[in-house]
């Protein structure tokens, strides 16, 4: 039984993450800002951040939705386009405006209709890349109507990835979000210029937790959660304090109606209570020590930054800490994820 129940982190940020626009981007930044210091801001808007210019006024639409006080730099991403114009990526990594650059396989989630459909087309992108060293996050999901939802990841790995990394081998890429124990796997055989976010609702829930005593739309997101054996595999793999993992939330508003419907919606909203559930799945496994490298240091090790100076502080409470069960925006009602046990653990922020 682990006896600690106080610990001093670097403070952690988030390497994926969507944060919208307008009344939702007000309503629900300031659950990440509060306690994270960066965020790779994913660009599936509608329309979508195809440009240097669109991310910069989108960037600066999230500064001015900053609550007064808070401290967090978004790093900008630019969506993957058939059209996309490598010199256009370029400028933008160059003058720091982009860290990374996000594929979407066409209509593998949420607004990704503009996305990749024949990767030949964006070979000139990927060359770039290499070349300028920007790291390319990938949705790792292949669309084919005849690959089961359940084994879209394994087979991107096969029929996608693994030939695109042959293919560019000096190409940084993030696995995002994995689900399985193939994409672990995966992301361990490569070398340094390969990584894999994990999730914090996939650390918690498998694909009973879905669809077991009925269906619970707000455990649905998209890769979809697999089964027990691949959560294990995850858990395994983020307490490993392997420099491959690290955390992308895909903290994922949408608002209620939108989540419960007769076509609901993929995407759970984590932002506000990451860090209890990740204290507690962390500190279940006997691996709180491993949980700065997992949130706060690999991350920006991967992308070549350096971590966060500030400092937030874990405090184990006796009494569950209370969250809000939803953030009432501009834009509706979010649910906010439920992991299914109390939390004990409180996010803290120390002064600057
Ligand atoms: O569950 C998800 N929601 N997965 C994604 O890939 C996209 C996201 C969204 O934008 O809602
Ligand atoms: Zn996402």
């Amino acid at each position: 039984m682990s006896t600690t129940t106080r610990l001093t982190l670097r403070r952690p940020d988030d390497w994926h993450l969507h944060l919208r626009d307008d009344e939702m981007l007000k309503g629900i930044l300031p659950s990440t800002s509060e306690n994270f210091g960066r965020a790779i801001i994913m660009p599936n808007l509608v329309p979508p951040v195809v440009s240097a210019k669109d991310a910069k006024a989108y960037r600066e639409r999230i500064m001015a939705a900053l609550p007064e006080g808070h401290d967090f730099t978004p790093l900008m991403t630019l969506y993957l386009t058939e059209t996309t114009d490598p010199q256009d990526v370029a400028e933008a990594a160059k003058s720091g405006l982009i860290s990374a650059v996000k594929l979407y396989p066409a209509g593998a989630t949420t607004n990704s209709q503009s996305g990749v459909r024949d990767f030949e087309n964006v070979s000139n992108v990927l060359e770039k890349m290499a070349e300028i060293g920007l790291p390319l996050c990938v949705h790792g999901e292949v669309t084919d109507a005849d690959v089961d939802i359940f084994d879209r990841e394994a087979v991107f790995i096969d029929r996608i990835l693994d030939p695109m990394r042959k293919r560019f081998p000096q190409l940084k890429v993030v696995m995002e979000h994995i689900t399985t124990k193939d994409g672990v796997d995966y992301a361990k055989s490569g070398g340094d210029n390969l990584a894999a976010t994990i999730t914090t609702h996939h650390l918690i829930i498998n694909r009973n937790d879905i669809l077991v005593g009925g269906i619970k739309p707000h455990f649905y997101c998209l890769p979809v959660a697999k089964r027990e054996e691949h959560r294990l595999a995850l858990v395994a793999a983020a307490t490993s304090g392997s420099p491959r993992f690290f955390l992308g939330t895909d903290s994922a508003p949408h608002r209620d109606e939108r989540k419960v419907c007769g076509c609901g919606c993929a995407g759970i909203f984590t932002a506000i209570n990451t860090m209890s559930c990740l204290a507690h799945v962390f500190e279940n496994e006997g691996a709180l020590d491993q949980l700065e490298a997992f949130t706060s240091l690999n991350g920006p090790a991967f992308y070549g930054m350096a971590a966060n100076e500030r400092t937030i502080e874990l405090v184990k409470c006796d009494a569950p800490v209370e969250f809000p069960s939803h953030i009432h925006t501009g834009d509706g009602s979010v649910t906010v994820f439920d992991p299914g046990f109390p939390l004990h653990w409180k996010a803290i922020n120390n002064p600057s």
